[in-house]
């Protein structure tokens, strides 16, 4: 897939799962470049149909761009169950079970996806696997990082720690986290291997999301149209 080919199909993908929001609900706002392309149809269609919505953002950058697009925003504290949340995902299995976190939103797009009554996963067709593979992101309270680094170093994940771009030292999440980058390599048992870190004090959560797969539609883009993908 070239790079014009995966941009239309991130577009196709997020104007799909946009037009399947409907008139008052409260939707969850994922991070990253798919989920902007539902983010901006969902703006045209409060400005033109008069859509009236409103949208939990799963990050600062969620945030920054929903306001861009006219998208007024609430709260999990406001509206702690949501209609449906829309986000993307850095690899998806036949069970839809996810890896996220490429975009260090992990915490609480996993909170947004707890919350929500349905989720609109949007993604390219490279996303898509038959064994998950990808770094699992780890968000660690900075204060036990270092404790933490060692159980996922037993755990076998070469953990690194996520390197800031234009700022020296670690990235800091939204939250005022670190993230250790885990290598698994091939993930067989991924709800093992969530429940696992779950275990460690001090690992605030990961990006494996394996308990959401029966609310869960993804929305395969592609360079013309989309395919829908569910467990039922
Ligand atoms: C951010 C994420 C993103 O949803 C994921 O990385 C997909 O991003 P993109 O749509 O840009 O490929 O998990 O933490």
């Amino acid at each position: 897939m070239n790079a014009a080919e995966q941009i239309a199909s991130k577009q196709n993908a997020g104007y799909r799962a946009a037009g399947m929001v409907e008139d008052g609900m409260v939707v969850g706002l994922g991070t990253g470049s798919t989920v902007f392309f539902a983010m901006e149809r969902l703006g045209e269609r409060i400005a033109e149909d008069g859509l009236c919505i409103a949208g939990v953002p799963t990050s600062y950058q969620a945030a920054i761009r929903a306001r861009q697009y006219g998208i007024p925003l609430t709260s999990l504290d406001e509206h702690p169950k949501l209609d449906i949340a829309i986000d993307g995902a850095d690899q998806i299995d036949p069970g839809l079970v996810l890896i996220k976190g490429r975009g260090a939103a992990l915490l609480r797009e996993k909170c947004v996806c707890d919350a929500a009554k349905k989720v609109l996963i949007v993604v390219d067709g490279t996303k898509m696997v038959e064994t998950l593979d990808a770094l699992v992101p780890v968000e660690v309270l900075p204060f036990a990082s270092a404790p933490v680094f060692q159980r996922l170093a037993l755990l076998g994940g070469s953990p690194i720690v996520r390197e800031a771009v234009k700022k020296d030292g670690p990235v800091v999440t939204d939250n005022g986290n670190f993230i250790l980058d885990c290598d698994f390599g091939a993930v067989p048992d991924p709800r093992a291997l969530e429940a696992a870190i779950a275990s460690i004090p001090g690992a605030l959560e990961c990006g494996l999301f394996t308990a959401y797969g029966e609310k869960i539609m993804v929305i395969v883009g592609e360079e013309k149209g989309c395919r829908v993908v569910s467990l039922r």
